[in-house]
């Protein structure tokens, strides 16, 4: 399906081409659908978290997860047989990421440990529209450089959010989101990117997680998009393993991941996927 999955992946330096697509403003009929899709996904988080603890594997969690998707919410997982253009078909109905591994981790035997860190990335699609989001999970005693790339990269996501409005550019999101990263000593994932989001997966426009204040889109009521900051405790490298799927650290270092579906208001900003169980909001964060 040529045109659909075009901005999945970023490459952005290659990739001008795409950031011309026009951005498509939501009706009011969308906006209903990406807010029950939105926090369905995130209900899916709530749902998984007491289970996310030592001893069990990422395909289990992958199969409890499906299940409740399809059974409980009667929602359809994206991920599942999802397949950009050069892609093999994704085996399974969420990402499960655990320290190294930046993204697009395969749930299969791997069994969590005392002190793994793990991103859960869900998406689901009801109704025909795409809510998109993630967490991190420090599993057992976390080491402290652990926690801490997990809360600056939790901070990062929402300072990015924070500066979505009308009139505001992507450009300022992805430079505050660099600026908050490189000032910890981290690094910001360049390949992947936030994306586009509606009736198709991923869509105009990227979302560059780093950047200058005042370039790329500007910013209007009714975009959907997703701010997905991927931060590596060490350089910003990626190497891609065989299976064809999965992101890694090239230097092994830990990385961290947060996901939130994000609308552009005609003040400010919506964000699409909360839910009972969400984690608290920074305090620097004022929700109107
Ligand atoms: N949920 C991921 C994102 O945030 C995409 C996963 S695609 C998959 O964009 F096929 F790997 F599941
Ligand atoms: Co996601
Ligand atoms: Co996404």
């Amino acid at each position: 399906m040529p045109g659909q999955c075009q901005q999945f992946t970023m490459q952005a330096l290659a990739n001008d081409k795409k950031r011309m697509e026009a951005i498509t403003i939501k009706t009011p009929e969308d906006i209903a659908g990406m807010r029950i899709a939105g926090k369905l996904a995130s209900e899916v988080l709530d749902y998984i978290t007491p289970f996310v603890k030592v001893g069990i594997s990422t395909g289990e969690l992958d199969r409890l997860c499906h299940e409740f998707m399809v059974n409980v919410q009667g929602a359809i997982p994206a991920p599942l047989n999802y397949c950009p253009p050069g892609y093999t078909p994704y085996p399974k109905a969420i990402c499960t990421s655990v320290n190294d591994v930046i993204c697009h981790g395969i749930p299969g035997d791997k069994v969590l440990k005392d002190g793994d860190s793990v991103n859960l990335d869900i998406t689901v699609i009801k109704n025909g529209y795409h809510g998109d989001t993630s967490r991190m999970f420090l599993l057992g005693e976390p080491s402290i450089l652990s926690k801490r790339l997990s809360a600056i990269t939790y901070e990062c996501m929402w300072l990015g959010i924070d500066k979505i409005k009308p009139g505001a550019h992507l450009g300022d999101i992805g430079h505050v989101i660099q600026q908050h990263a490189e000032r910890a000593g981290y690094s910001i994932v360049r390949e992947f990117c936030g994306h586009g989001i509606g009736k198709i997966f991923h869509e105009a426009p990227q979302v560059m997680h780093y950047g200058k204040p005042g370039t790329m889109e500007k910013l209007l009521p009714g975009m959907i998009f997703t701010v997905e900051p991927m931060v590596n405790a060490g350089r910003r490298d990626i190497k891609e393993m065989p299976d064809g799927w999965t992101i890694k650290t090239k230097d092994r270092s830990l990385s961290a991941q947060w996901e939130h579906t994000v609308l552009v208001t005609e003040t400010g900003y919506e964000v699409l996927t909360l839910s009972a169980g969400y984690p608290p909001i920074p305090d620097f964060i004022k929700l109107a």
